[in-house]
């Protein structure tokens, strides 16, 4: 059982885990507070990206009084493994603190064992926390856990679609078919990812840029990587001041792209379409979430939203869990998830 000051602190840890300035990327991204025995917060740190201190030795690197019978909160399960940096498990140990408050296990067969570590150096060890943060805190490193599970980024394909499942105009006039909320979220969904990925046809129509503009014109920390697949030519992205870097993807593989991808550091992949490329991903099972923007607007012509999935009879058809409905005026936003997934 979480103490007031526990909960209190472990909410701290996830929101300093969160730091904008940090980079996504191949790392976890790791909260810790380290509370006196009498509830008093000693230190803070957090986890910068790749070749930095972990979150834990951050804290403890911080801490200016005695640790001795200290409680250390974390966002994710202290390592066990000598990478970069020492076990955090030991350095806990070694500062001597008695009780550990964990939001997370950590997944990666490499690192993990923290818990048992301290349990078996007689640490009190808690792992049940409030259902909201232990939430939080997996969300933060949804795209690293995914990673770490199926060497391959994870992938959140959007559709903007009209009622009739058009993408858009029979005569190219319709570059966007939904409202100023629905582009909005595409700004805030494109600097959650580290990469925006769309298909060379879409290249071709409609010279996107892929940054992350939000409304308010304040300032993106991470702009995410612009990606292009395809063989053929298109015209080089307009790259305004502060873009990401563009890249082409030489493929018309999903999953050689998506390799390319995780071998670059890439954890997260905004697949922005168009409907051929969105329809690859999704036969070839490198879909794990669809955000579709549905707009209340009928066309009746024009392109399908998604293209050819090789489904010729119901049995094949490919089921989709519906996990949301978010109304986003005068559009609905529907989060799915492909149900072999
Ligand atoms: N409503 C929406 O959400 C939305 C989103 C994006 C685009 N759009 C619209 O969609 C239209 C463009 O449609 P599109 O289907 O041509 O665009 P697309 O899916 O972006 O691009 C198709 C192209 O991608 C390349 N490609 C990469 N992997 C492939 C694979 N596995 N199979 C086939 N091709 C692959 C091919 O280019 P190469 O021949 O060069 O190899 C292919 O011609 C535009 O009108 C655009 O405005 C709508």
């Amino acid at each position: 059982m979480l103490t007031d000051i526990e909960r209190h602190a472990l909410r701290r840890a996830v929101e300093i885990a969160a730091d904008d300035g940090v980079p996504l990327g191949p790392n976890p991204r790791v909260g810790c507070v380290l509370l006196s025995p009498g509830g008093d917060v000693l230190a803070e740190g957090h986890h910068r990206g790749a070749g930095t201190a972990h979150a834990e030795a951050d804290a403890l690197a911080r801490a200016t009084a005695s640790l001795t019978g200290a409680t250390a909160v974390v966002t994710l399960e202290p390592c066990t493994h000598h990478g970069r940096t020492g076990p955090c498990a030991d350095a806990l140990l070694d500062a001597g603190i008695s009780r550990a408050v964990i939001a997370r296990r950590d997944p990666n067969p490499v690192a993990a064992g923290g818990i048992d570590r301290l349990r078996r150096a007689g640490i009190d060890v808690e792992l049940d926390v409030p259902e909201e943060l232990a939430a939080a805190a997996a969300h933060l490193n949804r795209g690293w856990e995914h990673g770490v599970r199926h060497q391959r980024p994870l992938v959140t394909a959007k559709l903007a679609l009209t009622l009739d499942g058009r993408a858009a105009a029979a005569d190219g006039t319709s570059r966007w078919i939904t409202g100023e909320a629905a582009r909005a979220e595409v700004h805030e969904l494109r600097a959650t990812c580290d990469v925006v990925l769309v298909g060379a046809g879409t290249a071709r129509a409609d010279h996107p840029t892929l940054t992350a503009r939000p409304e308010d014109g304040a300032r993106v920390p991470r702009q995410p990587l612009r990606a292009v697949m395809g063989t053929g030519q298109f015209p080089a992205l307009p790259t305004p001041e502060g873009a990401g870097e563009a890249i082409t993807l030489a493929t018309h593989d999903p999953s050689a792209a998506l390799a390319d991808l995780f071998a670059r550091g890439r954890r997260h992949v905004l697949l922005e379409g168009g409907p051929t490329l969105a329809a690859a991903f999704l036969r070839a099972g490198c879909v794990d979430e669809l955000i579709v923007h549905l707009a209340p607007t009928l066309l009746g012509t024009g392109p399908p939203g998604l293209g050819d999935l090789g489904i010729t009879t119901i049995a094949d058809r490919l089921d989709l869990d519906l996990v949301e409905v978010t109304p986003l005026p005068p559009d609905l936003r529907l989060t799915l998830r492909p149900r072999a997934a």
